[in-house]
């Protein structure tokens, strides 16, 4: 059966270079995959005091994350961590409490940095978050991405044989993960 993934791109710079990743995965994704991505830039900063009446775009995120198998963050690492709008966002879509929509909803996490650090320290605070959430998570293959234009293409063209081979196994990696994690947690039983 086709998996439906959302992703979630962690910067609203218009020229970001993980939107530009984003786009290299959905190329090289293996069939029976497909995408949508779940924006993050419309949502206020959250609070509790919304959880007894969600605004629609905190309803919103929270029914696309519902819709979707799997979730995959491809994001930035701000300052050695999660960038704001992202952790934002998933305050939003943890909340209100005993409605976390990342519960039991697999999930895998990507990102791209100028640097050779490659997002690494970024991913670990987000993949300690998304375990807190309970959502079961990709631990292999990891990928921190050095981003060089002179690979990267903007609409997601990989002009590099080793990076394209190694991020073509980074999703047939997640397919398989999600097959996996459906198998055990049936849909119907979520
Ligand atoms: C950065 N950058 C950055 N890079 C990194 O490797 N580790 C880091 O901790 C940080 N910290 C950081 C903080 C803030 C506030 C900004 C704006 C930037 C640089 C960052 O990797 C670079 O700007 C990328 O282009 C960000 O990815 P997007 O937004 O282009 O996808």
């Amino acid at each position: 059966a086709t998996q439906h993934v959302g992703y979630f791109v962690g910067s609203l710079a218009k020229g970001s270079i993980n939107r530009i990743l984003s786009r290299s995965l959905i190329r090289l994704a293996p069939e029976h995959m497909e995408f949508t991505e779940i924006p993050i830039g419309n949502l206020p900063l959250y609070s509790y005091d919304y959880d007894a009446d969600y605004p629609p775009e905190g309803r919103a995120l929270k029914d696309a994350i519902a819709k979707v198998d799997a979730v995959l963050f491809v994001t930035p690492e701000y300052n050695r961590s999660i960038p704001g709008a992202l952790k934002n966002a998933i305050d939003w879509a943890s909340r209100p409490w005993g409605e976390n929509s990342f519960a039991r909803k697999p999930s895998a996490v990507i990102g791209a940095s100028p640097g050779p650090i490659g997002t690494a320290v970024g991913q670990q605070s987000l993949k300690q978050v998304l375990a807190f959430c309970n959502s079961p998570l990709m631990n292999a293959v990891e990928a921190y991405i050095q981003f060089r234009p002179e690979v990267f293409g903007a609409d997601g063209e990989v002009n590099d044989p080793a990076t394209e081979a190694f991020l073509r196994d980074y999703m047939l990696a997640f397919h398989e993960f999600i097959a996996r994690v459906l198998t055990v947690l049936p849909k119907d039983e979520l």
